[in-house]
């Protein structure tokens, strides 16, 4: 197994996110997340945040502690990106991205839109009595007024992305079917995102050897996109356990992370 201090672009915490101060004030250009669900997964960890006792509440709570770090640690001009989708239980959907986006303005972010990522393949939920779920959202978010986005290096997807609009600006709906079987997907852990999805937000939020902020960093492809695309991350994780999945899906970027160390 290759070991993540050959990385000299990440720096991993193997901690709760819910306290960040290890971090510098102001330095992070753009948080790139999906947290854990309420009630939903369980990453086998007693203090990992939305286990079955705890109360929606408190997951909120929990979650806004996170946000609150993560406004400290980010740049005056930088984004929070969070992919989340809501909680669709029977006659009792709970409409988490709005939660999630109320509790983030109440840590003083700005909510500048509600992406939806659209997934032609999901297939999850499918019966006679409900509607099968292709689409998760993700909160855009601003520290203030002056942040930037980079379209111009929004990569291409294929014809059939409707992110992209006629005079090239980013549209609010993304396409990225979630495939298994590629890098991103088959990778030991219960939520990745795609990594297409990941390198776009990257892209569009961040400029070569600007530092990504991912605090519930799972399988790492958050790191994935970010380092193969000449940032440097930082990431959190409660579970450990993840470690060697986070390593081997970054071992093909092992020779291109040269860097001489993480501030440089
Ligand atoms: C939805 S998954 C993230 C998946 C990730 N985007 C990927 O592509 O693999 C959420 C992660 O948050 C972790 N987690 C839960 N509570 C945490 C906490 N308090 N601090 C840091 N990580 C936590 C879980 O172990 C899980 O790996």
């Amino acid at each position: 197994m290759i070991s993540l201090s050959n990385f000299a672009d990440l720096e991993v915490h193997w901690e709760s996110s819910e306290d960040l101060s290890d971090l510098e004030t102001a330095s992070v250009q753009s948080v790139i997340t999906s947290p854990p669900y309420w009630n939903l997964k369980d990453y086998g960890h007693d203090e990992q945040i939305g286990t079955t006792d705890e109360s929606y509440e408190r997951y909120l709570n929990r979650l806004q502690q996170v946000f609150n770090e993560c406004y400290q640690c980010l740049r005056d001009d930088g984004t929070m990106w969070i992919v989340v989708d809501s909680l669709i239980e029977r006659g009792n959907m709970k409409l988490l991205p709005y939660h999630v986006a109320e509790r983030a303005r109440d840590c003083g972010f700005l909510l500048q839109n509600m992406i939806v990522w659209y997934k032609p393949t999901a297939i999850a939920g499918m019966n006679d009595r409900t509607v099968v779920n292709k689409k998760e959202y993700i909160v855009f978010l601003s520290k203030s007024e002056s942040y930037s986005l980079h379209p111009e290096m929004n990569e291409d997807v294929g014809d059939e992305d409707p992110a992209k609009t006629t005079t090239d600006e980013l549209g609010t709906i993304w396409r990225h079917p979630v495939k298994r079987g590629s890098l991103g997907q088959n990778v030991s852990h219960k939520a990745p995102f795609p990594v297409p999805l990941a390198k776009r937000l990257v892209q569009v939020s961040t400029e070569p050897r600007n530092i990504v902020l991912d605090p519930f960093l799972g399988s790492g492809t958050t790191a994935y996109a970010a380092l193969s695309e000449d940032r440097r991350c930082l990431g959190y994780e409660i579970n450990q356990e993840f470690e060697s999945v986070v390593s081997s899906r970054l071992a093909d970027l092992q020779q291109s992370a040269l860097h001489t160390n993480f501030q440089g």
